[in-house]
Order: C-alpha cells, then sequence, then structure tokens
C-alpha cells in the first residue's frame, strides 16, 4: 500500500507502533504549551484540534488528544454485520474476504464503472490523518487513520450538475456476514452524504489504521471517516457508491427515525431521544469530557450547515 504523509514523518514513525507513544507524549507536551500543533509536529492539521478547547468552561476536563491504543481501537468496534456485542467484530470479522473486491460506481456521473481496489490504491496514495470518531452511543477515540480524501476518488468520476447526494453501500453476503442473518437492519448498510459534505478536505476513505492495512472488524478494505458526525455515518466495507438526486435513505434512519437522522453531526445541544449528547467518554479514560461542537471541526465545517435549523435535520 502506498502511503503518502508529510515530509518530515519518517517511514519507521508511521509503521512501528512503539514510535506513536512517543508522539503521544509529544502531543501531550505541545498541547500543555499551547502550540499549534499539526504545523509543529507536521501531523495533519486536524490533530491541532487537541489542546484547543481547554477554556474555563469546559468543566475541567482536558481536551488533550490523546491516541487510543491500537488494541483498543481494533477490539472495541460496531459492525452489525458480525453481531451487535462490542466485541464481535473482532472476533468474527475474519470470514471477511478483502481480495478481490471493487467498489461499483452508479448514478449521476460521467464515469460510472467498476474500480478494483489496488487501482484505487495506486492511484490514491494514502496519507495519516488523525481524526476523532465520536460514536452517537457517547464513546469516542482518536484514531490514526490512513485514507484519501473522497473528493479525489469523486473528481475523477466527473458527477454531473444532478448530483446532490453519494450514497454509499456495504457488502451484502451473509455467508461472509453472519449477522445480516439476523434482522437487526435492512441490510445491505445504507450510508449518505451530501455533495457539499463529500466533497470536503476532512472527508476520508479510509484503508488503514495505525500505519497498517484496515483490520476486517474496522471496515476492510475501504470505508468512510467523517469526523464531524457520528461514527455511524462511517460506514465501513463499500462495495457501491451511487451519485443521486435525492437524499438516501441511511440504515439507522430507515431503523429509528426518531433517533438517527440523516445529518448526525456531533451536536452536544441535541440530545438523543434516549440518552444526553452533552458528554463522552474516550475510550481508555475514566472521566467523561464534554463534546464538542461538530466533534471539534466547526471551524472546517460549520459553513456547511449555516442556517439550518440542527434540531430538526439532526
Ligand atoms: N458500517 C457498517 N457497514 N456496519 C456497521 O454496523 N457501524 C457504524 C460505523 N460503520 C457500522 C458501520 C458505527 S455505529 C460506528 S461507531 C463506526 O462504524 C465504528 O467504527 P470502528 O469500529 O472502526 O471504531
Amino acid at each position: 500500500m502506498l502511503i503518502r504523509r508529510p515530509p518530515d514523518i519518517s517511514e519507521s514513525e508511521v509503521t512501528d507502533q512503539g514510535l506513536y507513544l512517543n508522539r503521544r507524549q509529544f502531543i501531550r507536551k505541545a498541547a500543555a504549551a499551547g502550540a499549534g500543533l499539526g504545523l509543529a509536529t507536521g501531523l495533519s492539521p486536524i490533530a491541532a484540534c487537541g489542546g484547543e478547547a481547554g477554556g474555563a468552561d469546559d468543566g475541567g476536563a482536558s481536551q488533550v488528544d490523546e491516541l487510543t491504543p491500537h488494541e483498543v481501537v481494533t477490539s472495541y468496534n460496531n459492525f452489525y454485520e458480525f453481531g451487535t456485542g462490542k466485541d464481535d467484530p473482532a472476533r468474527n470479522a475474519h470470514t471477511l474476504r478483502t481480495r478481490p473486491w471493487t467498489i461499483t460506481v452508479e448514478g449521476e456521473c460521467n464515469k460510472p464503472g467498476v474500480y478494483d481496489i489496488d487501482g484505487l490504491l495506486t492511484r490514491y496514495p494514502a496519507e495519516e490523518r488523525i481524526y476523532r470518531l465520536r460514536c452517537v452511543e457517547a464513546w469516542s477515540m482518536v484514531i490514526p487513520w490512513l485514507g484519501f480524501p473522497l473528493a479525489d476518488f469523486i473528481d475523477d468520476l466527473e458527477p454531473t450538475s444532478h448530483a446532490q447526494f453519494v450514497e454509499f453501500r456495504t457488502l451484502h453476503d451473509p455467508e461472509q456476514m453472519p449477522g445480516q442473518r439476523r434482522s437487526v437492519l435492512d441490510w445491505p448498510y445504507v450510508e449518505g452524504l451530501r455533495m457539499d459534505e463529500a466533497m470536503h478536505p476532512l472527508t476520508l476513505l479510509s484503508v488503514g489504521l495505525y500505519g497498517e492495512m484496515l483490520p476486517d472488524q474496522n471496515g476492510a478494505p475501504i470505508r468512510l471517516v467523517v469526523p464531524w458526525k457520528y461514527g455511524f455515518k462511517s460506514i465501513k466495507s463499500i462495495v457501491s457508491l451511487r451519485f443521486t438526486r435525492e437524499m438516501p435513505l441511511n440504515s439507522w434512519a430507515e431503523t429509528a427515525p426518531d433517533e438517527y437522522g440523516f445529518y448526525a453531526n456531533v451536536n452536544p445541544e441535541v440530545d438523543h431521544p434516549r440518552w444526553s449528547q452533552k458528554r463522552e467518554r474516550r475510550l481508555g479514560e475514566l472521566r467523561r469530557r464534554p463534546t464538542l461542537m461538530y466533534n471539534g471541526y466547526g471551524e472546517q465545517v460549520a459553513h456547511l450547515y449555516e442556517g439550518m435549523d440542527l434540531r430538526r435535520f439532526f
């Protein structure tokens, strides 16, 4: 897999998990000093979100972003195709066959077709991005993803002027994905983004994490990562992408429309009907911390939703 990274991050830093620990210490120190992390470390500017939010009114909770340990990221998962327990995917997802793997592109674009994963990996070198993932269930992680901007792929597909949304689908194969034998959801898992969300530079097609190929339980071989939205938008093991005029009906909005919407922007002010979204538990920490608007990416994305009633479009 090709990995593109900022020039001052060496190969060993990306491939050696041990060095992430050093980086964590560095991040902690730099954040304490109030440094502009992203640029100082050569990490993605997104990492700079760490430390920025610790204002007087944050309940005293630290907002320093430490990477969530690799073993937690790969063992505490939501991937209902392999069971509904958090530890089911790590135990069961080995039945997924990730090669050969293609993404079928359909709908409102000039370049529909069947795109092979290895062709995509060659064409779009993966870069490292450290993003927070905030699950709607109020836990969160900080993950060093490897991936490429979805916008790069979409640009090459030449969407027509009628394309308003992109719909994504996960593989549907109960033989490989035994959880699909139970009707927990109306399979396959479907998600969607508005075109401007899909084209946003933060939106990633991820193919790896912690310097290695994406583990099966994390959505191998290719998944979406949309860091300012609740985790359920980040659809795993994608096999199709369709440009549409109409807003796609995403799986969770279909299953529980009072609880889950299409937008799913992280918003501490809009509670889930059954629990508050004001705070979250970063996995690996005991104390709960305040949830940040747009998961802390407001500066980059708030303009996308200007004038929208976020209580109605949740
Ligand atoms: N994609 C599919 N196909 N099936 C799923 O059950 N769960 C979602 C999302 N993508 C899910 C999915 C939810 S609820 C979350 S929080 C994230 O994946 C979890 O990603 P992770 O296991 O890599 O942390």
